[in-house]
Parts: structure tokens; C-alpha cells; sequence
């Protein structure tokens, strides 16, 4: 049995070719992965399936709908989670998960899943929100914004539930409960198509399909391609072209000017408290002038909240930090000079091409004139953003937004860069070159604070601390963590130490 098929599809924005010519059968009851490089087409095939994007050529049918002519009857069959889900932000979690069960037509009183509780409890206790049920929505972490947004995609039972990039930011304890409550949720004839940049998930459904550049160039088990999720991603990689690390053109190029400070970073009891609640409570330490500094822990920690405040976006309620030396509280704009700021959120200007924004930010830093051209070029080179410099950073896949946003964080070439995220969203071979460009930029001396919740580059952190609840539970080298949690991998190690700390 189907539930979708795809024939002959080609979907095209202005010259560029999303989709070519795509052929597609996604069997029903199972759990398709859908993976690529950042721009091959995954989310344009993703929007197409459901009759929010017209095909230009070729033939759709899902669930015995044309979703071209027959949208509206055929969303009453689907649960969808777009990239950027439309929560309220004025509106608490709960009055979110509630308005979301009302438009599905979902009884809360008496629906249940697994037979007894009730679906709202289950999704609390699953989001781990239940705590924070009356907090607006728009107060909530990143990554708890996505775990509340996948609860509303899964209420009212779908025949096929869509889901685009549902694990981006969700931290490594949460994403195997995500996984867990969609097969827990989902009965043998709901059919899955799951878009994902993790290749450990795409690893352990029952079809991954792999596109490249608008076409298919694998749909099969993934077990057939490698039987450990490792193999699989050289697997993915080999598909996609290969890796091969070269310089990073980034760091040779990187105007860095050297500073006998010693602790070019440091957080001197940082506090930020929102009513009763800590964001952030009594955060001290320092990093090393050219080191790479970890802050890690899972969604709602405070790393966010830490990042805004050290590089002077929010007011601490307590404490302060310095950066090179120079108090953030006291000489805000000084302190932020010497800074790159990479924000978890896409904060760049939508409106703009990417081109505009970086001149806009090469002019905001005053970087000197006759080689601002050349650097915007460069850069452009260096991060793949050619066919797309005079393309609307709001237009931007994901993956290239984060690119954009890494570059713009760096045209100034400040000495300490701060980075939330930087590879959320990106696809594995971006992912291996951003690690290149912070690896090599840090053995020029600048110093990088980072968060990420692939536990695979945590290892490429000199030193980690592990943030939980506000505050610090370990800090060390990666292999110090593990020993201290007495694990072999990091992914073990961050749940095994959360766990241990009572908290
Ligand atoms: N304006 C606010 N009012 C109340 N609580 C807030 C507000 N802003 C942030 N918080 C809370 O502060 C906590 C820390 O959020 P923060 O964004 O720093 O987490 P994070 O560690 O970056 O998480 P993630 O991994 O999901 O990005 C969360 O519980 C969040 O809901
Ligand atoms: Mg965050």
C-alpha cells in the first residue's frame, strides 16, 4: 500500500531548479527519512506533498487526494511540523496545545494515548513543559519551542504525519524521547516522512531517500547501505560527493590581531532571574585566550540566556562578564567590538540579500573600505553563498541561513566569537567545515564560545561545561567528562552526568 506518489515532479524558484523531475513512492505504515545537503529540496518536496506549493510539471497523489486541487481535505489526514512551526507566542504552552487540539478537533477530556492518561498530560510530561505549562510560548527556549511545536503536529491521530527537521535543536536526552513518542504515538498504518540533518535518526527508520541538487540519488533500507549509524553517515557523505578537509580559507585569511590577555572571556557570578525563576544562577568562569569553550546541556539550561547577557543583549540581574577584559555592563559597545555573535535565532535581515547584509554588517563594524568588497566576496567563496548573494536571507533554506549567519558573525574578524548553535540545521558535510573554520580560527588565537547538541562535535571542544537548570554541574576537557561519568562516548557522558546531578 502508498500513501504518497510522486511522478515526474519539477518544481523551479525563478532559474533555480528545486525539484527535477522527482519520482517518489513512500509506502504506508512506515517511517521514511528524508536527508540531504542544506538546499537540495527537501522542504520545497515536503510543502509540495501537502498542496502548500504548486508543482510546475508533473503528478501528486496522497492519500487518494490531489493535494493541488484537494488541500483542505487532504490536511484533515495530515500533521505537519514546518521548519518554523507557528506557535503563539502570546499565548502559554498549555493555550497553545489547547487552541492546536480545538483546530484538530481533538477532545481533550477524553482522548487518550496508550489508554489513560490524558493527551495533554502525556505531551507535557513527554516536552518535559509540564512545569512550565503557564509560560508564554514566546519565553520558552529553543529548543523547547520545537518540542511543543512537534506536540501540536501529533494531536488528533494523522494517517501521515510530516515533519521538517522536528530534532533541530532538541538536545540529546529529548531527541531520544522525541523518537520514542512517535513511534509510541503513531499506529502501524501511520506513515512517517521525517526530514532530518541527524543521519544516527535517518539510520534507524525503514527508508531513507537522499536527495542532492532537486533529485533522488538514494531511496532504500538504510540497514542495506551500513549497518552502524557511523558507516552510514560516511555512507551519506560518499553519496554527496565526498569530504575532504582542506584549509579553511576562512582562518588564512582571518585578520586577527594578538592580545597578551590571558582570559579573553570570562563570566564573574552571572545571574538572570525572571521573577522567581532562575535562567541563570551564580555562572562563573573563564576561557583561555584562543580556546575552545563548550556550553553545553539541555533545552533551557540558560546557554542562550548566558550568550545574550555576556555579549551585553540582556541585562544580567547579577553579576557580569568581561570580554578582553572589558566589563559588558560598563562599556557595552567596547566589550562588543571585540565580539562575533552567532544568535541561536535567525537575526539577520529577512528583507535583505545576503550580500546587502553583510555589507551591512562590514559597514556597521567599519571595516575599512577598499577591502570590504573583496572580504564580502571572499566570504561569499568560502561559505557556498554564490548562487545565492542576491537571494533574501528570509528565503534562505535553513542550512544557508545558518552559513549566513556564521559569515556575518566573522566579517569583522573579532577575537572572540560567540557561537549558539552554529551547526543546527546545517547538513553533515557544512557541519564538518564549520568545525574546520572554528578549529583552525582557534589555533590562530581567537577564542570561541559554542553550544551545539550533536554530542559528536562536543569533542572538538577544548574544555566543556555542562549547564543545567542554570547553572554549572561539570566542567572539564571532554575526556575528563567522560571519565568523571564514566563513559566512552559524549553522548553518554552528558546524559549519565545530568542524570547523576539530583537536579
Ligand atoms: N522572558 C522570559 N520569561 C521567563 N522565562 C524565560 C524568559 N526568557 C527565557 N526564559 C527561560 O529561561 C530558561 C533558559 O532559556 P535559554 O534560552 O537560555 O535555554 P537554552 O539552554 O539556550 O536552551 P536550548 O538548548 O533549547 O536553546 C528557559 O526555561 C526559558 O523558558
Ligand atoms: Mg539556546
Amino acid at each position: 500500500m502508498r500513501t504518497a506518489t510522486i511522478r515526474n515532479l519539477t518544481r523551479k524558484f525563478g532559474n533555480t531548479v528545486a525539484i527535477d523531475n522527482l519520482s517518489l513512492y513512500i509506502e504506508k505504515g512506515r517511517i521514511t527519512g528524508l536527508i540531504g545537503a542544506d538546499g537540495a529540496g527537501k522542504t520545497t518536496l515536503l510543502r509540495t506533498i501537502i498542496g502548500l506549493l504548486l508543482p510546475d510539471e508533473g503528478e501528486i497523489n496522497v492519500l487518494g487526494f490531489n493535494p493541488e486541487k484537494q488541500k483542505d481535505e487532504l490536511n484533515r489526514h495530515i500533521g505537519y511540523m514546518p521548519q518554523k512551526f507557528g506557535l503563539y507566542e502570546d499565548l502559554t504552552v498549555i493555550e497553545n496545545l489547547k487552541l492546536y487540539a480545538d483546530l484538530k478537533g481533538v477532545d481533550i477530556s477524553t482522548s487518550s494515548i496508550a489508554g489513560n492518561e490524558s493527551v495533554l498530560t502525556r505531551m507535557l510530561e513527554f516536552t518535559a513543559l509540564a512545569q512550565f505549562q503557564d509560560r508564554l510560548a514566546g519565553a520558552l527556549s529553543g529548543g523547547m519551542k520545537q518540542k511543543l511545536g512537534l506536540a501540536c503536529a501529533l494531536l488528533g491521530d494523522p494517517e501521515f504525519l510530516i515533519l521538517d527537521e522536528p530534532s533541530v535543536g532538541v538536545d540529546p536526552i529529548s531527541r531520544r524521547e522525541l523518537m520514542k513518542m512517535v513511534r509510541e504515538m503513531i499506529n502501524p498504518e501511520t506513515t512517517v516522512l521525517w526530514s532530518t540533518a541527524y543521519l544516527d535518526e535517518a539510520h534507524s527508520f525503514d527508508t531513507a531517500v537522499v536527495m542532492d541538487r532537486g533529485r533522488i540519488i538514494f531511496n532504500g533500507c538504510p540497514q542495506d547501505l551500513a549497518s552502524t549509524p557511523q558507516e552510514f553517515e560516511d555512507k551519506v557523505i560518499e553519496l554527496m560527493g565526498g569530504y575532504s578537509k582542506g584549509k579553511s580559507q576562512i582562518a588564512e585569511n582571518y585578520d586577527y590581531s594578538a592580545t597578551d590577555i590571558e582570559f579573553t572571556v570570562e563570566a564573574d557570578n552571572l545571574e538572570k532571574r525572571y521573577g522567581k525563576f532562575y535562567a541563570v544562577k551564580n555562572n562563573t568562569f573563564k576561557i583561555r585566550k584562543g580556546e575552545i569553550f563548550g556550553l553545553l546541556g539541555p533545552n533551557g539550561a540558560g546557554k542562550s540566556t548566558s550568550f545574550k547577557m555576556m555579549c551585553g543583549l540582556a541585562r544580567p540581574t547579577g553579576g557580569t562578564a568581561r570580554i578582553m577584559g572589558i566589563d559588558i555592563k560598563r562599556n557595552p559597545e567596547k566589550a562588543r567590538a571585540n565580539l562575533g555573535y552567532m544568535a541561536q535565532k535567525f537575526s539577520l535581515y529577512g528583507s535583505l540579500t545576503v550580500k546587502e547584509n553583510l555589507d551591512f554588517f562590514a559597514l556597521a563594524y567599519n571595516i575599512d573600505i577598499a577591502g570590504k568588497d573583496k572580504k564580502i566576496k571572499d566570504i561569499i567563496d568560502v561559505f557556498g553563498l554564490n548562487e545565492y548573494a542576491n537571494t533574501k536571507a528570509e528565503e534562505l533554506p535553513l542550512g544557508l541561513k545558518q552559513r549566513l549567519s556564521m559569515a556575518a558573525a566573522l566579517i569583522h574578524n573579532p577575537p572572540v566569537l560567540f557561537l549558539d548553535e552554529p551547526t543546527s540545521g546545517v547538513d553533515v558535510l557544512t557541519r564538518r567545515d564549520f568545525w574546520n573554520h572554528i578549529t583552525s580560527l582557534s589555533k590562530k588565537g581567537v577564542t570561541i564560545m559554542v553550544t551545539t547538541h550533536f554530542m559528536d562535535e562536543a569533542e572538538y571542544c577544548d574544555r566543556i561545561s555542562l549547564f543545567y537548570k542554570g547553572e554549572t554541574i561539570a566542567i572539564g576537557t571532554p575526556a575528563e567528562l567522560k571519565q568523571k561519568a564514566g563513559a566512552k562516548d559524549m553522548e553518554t557522558a552528558f546524559i549519565n552526568l545530568i542524570r547523576e546531578s539530583g537536579k
